[in-house]
Parts: structure tokens; C-alpha cells; sequence
């Protein structure tokens, strides 16, 4: 569809950026911190662990300051559940409490909205000895970690996130479970339960921060049947419901939909659900959406003959199959980042109108962004004309999909600064500032501002690509 006129980016648009804690704050067993399955993390050779990242934890108020010349209205980042309540369930750490609150204090004196995601992949190590998420203990965890963030930071914070990518956890479990994959059955255990631990955080945020708002932040994407042949249709419509839209379902509607739960039948993958689980689930509304996008994903109809997996690594956005509901497929039409992942800044523009379509809820765009190496030029500069091309293509789509009626409130690429990548370290960079370090040599982690950070700057002050 053309639209003769564009709808213009709204006046309180919340343009941001964002980062999570373990990939950038480093100091991983510094003032009483403790560990995270993260901190277990044994890269591949050649590549950097999260011990030291990108040092945000002792240079947080020169990266603010990064953030006050950028002209961020919002920035999303995540608390580190292992710096709060370090073995996840017992005593509170007040040098934690304190690190956040100065955070905070920072970020509010420069007119910088917090946006706050309360878990983000790195679950407390104790806890993940103790079974994880599989174990319904960890609800009860969460839910007392959420409430000493409501308590110490509910006068600061009006945005909350409850869990980072949990339809990643669920279907890329290695890197958040260490020492062992957990079966299926096991996952989609842990998935109710972070449902229920969602949930019960939501409630809660209502009840403790009137005011402010809660949602979700899954990675969604719209998934693309290879050809017009019924079949392919039916086979993207599986996965993305299995994939996506479960996520969202729960979240806003409380019900595993029908599609789904028969998925879960026939896979003998049905959670033990405890008695009240459903009518909390449907209690529990976010205000609203987080959503995480990356890329599409392009399908075939499933063969069934064995064969529907293929083996290759996939990461979260690398599609590999499934016996019996989809076969991954490539998509002509489209070109790659580096890494395999496919740019299509339209399939934002598709997602978003189908999320806004199926839920009715505000959306915010907390992740999206271009993973690949920079060069640091003689002169000190990075011209990273490839990030700039990237961005403004997803832009334009997000202001098409303003004029097509979504409600869009703010938009934070992934990432802030340069940060370590879930699984390529500090080779693939997303920053818009970049962090003079590499894999094995962590310099003087000098912070420079890439060409996209000027740019960024200027969509910014003039709330306009
Ligand atoms: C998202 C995660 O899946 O993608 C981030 O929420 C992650 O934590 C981002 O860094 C980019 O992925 P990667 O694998 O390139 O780091």
C-alpha cells in the first residue's frame, strides 16, 4: 500500500538504544556480585568471556554523558539479578541497590528515560544449580527479586521489562544452560514458569508502582512461507505461532492457544501447570509490548521423513527445522548481514502490523540492529556507512508502519556502545560508540563515536529520518 502522506514520528517518540548487563558491564564478581550462568560462559577459542566486557559497571557516567551528547530520550538496559540478590533467593546486596540507583540518578539528570529489563539470559548460577527454571522455586525468586526492584527503584523507573528473548531461551537453550541442553519437556516447563514468574512481576509492579508500565520483550518475526503453495503457508503459520506468537499469547491473553497447546500434545511437552497458574496468567496485562527484531524467517512445508532438521548451527535468528512442523528455506529476495542474518527492513514493517493487529498494545521496538566488524581508521574515526544504510532502511519501515496505524512508542537499537555478542564476542559490533578493545587485548577500552552516532544524533534532534 502507498500512503500518499507519512504520519510523522510522534513528539514523545522514546528514540533509545540498548544494552543488557553481562554484555556490557564487566566486574562480574565485583562488590559482592555473584555469579550468573553467564560467568560460566567458555567461549571458543579466541574469542572473550563477559568477565570484563565493554567496563560499563566503573565508566557508567562518561557512557551517560555519550548518551546526553547522542540526545538518547530512553535507554534500555538490564539489571544484573546476580548484583542485587547475588545467589539469586537470599540476602539483598546494597552495593547493587546502590550501582542501579546511581545509574539512574545519572540517567534522569540528563532527561534520559529508563526503559528496565528485569532478566536478561543471565539467571543466577545457585539457582541454575538448583534446577533453573524447571524449577518452580525460581518463580518464587523472581517474584522477590521483583520486589526489591520495585521497591528500590519504583520512584525512578517507568518502563519495565520483565524477561529478555524468552522464546530464545526456550528454543536456543545451550548458552543459558550450562554443563547440560535440557529435553524439550523440560523447556517448556521452564517456559510456563517464567510465564508464571512474568506474571506475578506484572501484578506486582501494578500494585507497588502505580503509573508505571510492564510488558514483555520477545524476539518476534514474521516468517515467510517459501512458496504460495498451501502447504508452505500452513508451515510459516505453524512456526511463527510456535515461535513467536506464544509468547505474546500468554503474555496479554493468559491462554495457550489452541494450535500451540496441541503442538505441545503431540511433542508430550505439556508443563505441569499449578492450580491458579491460568486464572494469574489471565490477570496479569502488560501496558505494553517489547519486541526484539532482527530478521525474518522464510519456511517450507514440512517432509516428515526425518530429514525437516538440518544440521547447521542456528543461533536465534538462524532457522534449522523441525521434524514434522517446518523445514527451513532460503529467501531469494533477500541479503545477509556477515553472519547469516537476513536484512529486511520490510518484514519489520510485517511484523509490526501483524503484532499490532493480533494485540492492540503499544509497541516498542527494544532490539534491532547490525552486528558486524567496524575498522578504527588511522585518524580514530569508524565509518560505519553500513550501520547508518541499515538503520535508516528499518526506520523508514517503522515510520510507514506509524502511517499504517501502529502505535509505535520508541525505538532502541541494539546496542548503545559495543558490547560482547551472545555467541561472536567482540568481533561483531552493534554499538553506535565504539569500545577500543578486541577479543584478547582489552586496551585502554577507549570510547569513540562512530559516524553512526553522529547520524543517529541528527534523526534524533530532528525526530526524522
Ligand atoms: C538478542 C539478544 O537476541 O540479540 C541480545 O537479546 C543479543 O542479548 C542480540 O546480543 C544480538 O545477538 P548476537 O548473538 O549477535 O549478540
Amino acid at each position: 500500500m502507498f500512503h500518499k502522506t507519512l504520519k510523522p514520528f510522534p513528539d514523545n517518540f522514546l528514540w533509545g538504544a540498548s544494552t543488557s548487563a553481562y554484555q556490557v558491564e564487566g566486574a562480574y564478581n565485583e562488590d559482592g556480585k555473584g555469579l550468573s550462568v553467564q560467568d560460566l560462559h567458555e567461549p571458543p577459542e579466541g574469542i572473550t568471556d563477559f568477565k570484563v566486557a565493554s567496563d560499563h559497571y566503573h565508566r557508567f557516567r562518561e557512557d551517560v554523558k555519550l548518551m546526553k551528547e547522542l540526545g538518547l530520550k530512553a535507554y534500555r538496559f538490564s539489571i544484573a539479578w546476580t548484583r542485587i540478590i547475588p545467589d539469586g533467593d537470599g540476602e539483598i546486596n546494597e552495593a547493587g541497590i546502590q550501582f542501579y540507583r546511581e545509574l539512574l540518578n545519572e540517567l534522569l539528570a540528563n532527561q534520559i528515560e529508563p526503559i528496565v529489563t528485569m532478566f536478561h539470559f543471565d539467571l543466577p548460577l545457585k539457582l541454575h544449580e538448583k534446577g533453573g527454571w524447571a524449577n518452580r522455586h525460581t518463580v518464587d525468586s523472581f517474584e522477590k527479586y521483583a520486589k526489591v526492584l520495585f521497591t528500590n527503584f519504583g520512584d525512578q523507573v517507568k518502563y519495565w521489562l520483565t524477561i529478555n528473548e524468552q522464546n530464545v531461551m526456550i528454543n536456543h537453550p545451550n548458552a543459558m544452560n550450562p554443563g547440560r541442553v535440557p529435553s524439550k519437556k523440560e523447556l517448556y516447563q521452564q517456559c510456563h514458569n517464567m510465564f508464571v514468574a512474568s506474571a506475578k512481576a506484572t501484578l506486582l509492579c501494578h500494585q507497588m508502582c502505580p503509573g508505571a508500565k510492564i510488558g514483555p520483550a520477545p524476539n518476534i518475526t514474521a516468517i515467510y512461507p517459501e512458496k504460495c503453495n498451501p502447504s508452505d503457508a500452513l508451515a510459516a503459520d505453524n512456526w511463527e505461532s510456535i515461535r513467536c506468537w506464544l509468547y505474546y499469547d500468554v503474555a496479554v491473553y493468559g491462554r495457550y492457544t489452541p494450535l500451540v497447546w496441541s503442538y505441545l500434545e503431540e511433542q508430550g511437552c505439556i508443563p505441569e501447570i499449578e492450580e491458579g497458574d491460568m486464572e494469574l496468567l489471565a490477570s496479569a496485562k502488560p501496558d505494553y509490548l517489547g519486541l526484539n527484531y532482527y530478521a525474518t524467517a522464510t519456511v517450507s512445508a514440512a517432509k516428515n521423513d526425518g530429514t525437516d532438521r538440518q544440521p547447521r548451527n542456528g543461533d536465534q535468528q538462524v532457522m534449522i527445522g523441525e521434524e514434522g512442523v517446518y523445514r527451513a528455506a532460503t529467501n531469494p529476495y533477500l541479503e545477509k548481514t556477515k553472519y547469516g542474518w537476513l536484512i529486511d527492513p520490510i518484514g519489520m514493517r510485517v511484523t509490526l502490523r501483524r503484532t499490532y493487529d493480533r494485540y492492540h498494545l503499544p509497541i516498542l521496538i527494544t532490539e534491532n540492529g547490525l552486528g558486524t566488524h567496524d575498522i578504527l581508521t588511522e585518524d580514530n574515526r569508524i565509518h560505519d556507512e553500513y550501520r547508518i544504510d541499515y538503520l535508516k532502511s528499518h526506520f523508514e519501515q517503522a515510520q510507514l508502519a506509524i502511517t499504517d496505524g501502529v502505535e509505535l512508542i520508541g525505538y532502541c537499537p541494539w546496542s548503545f556502545m559495543d558490547l560482547v555478542s551472545t555467541h561472536q564476542g567482540y568481533g561483531k559490533r552493534y554499538g553506535f560508540v565504539y569500545i577500543d578493545r578486541d577479543e584478547t587485548d582489552i586496551k585502554e577500552m577507549t570510547r569513540i563515536k562512530k559516524d553512526s552516532f553522529y547520524w543517529y544524533q541528527d534523526v534524533i534532534k530532528n525526530n526524522n529520518i
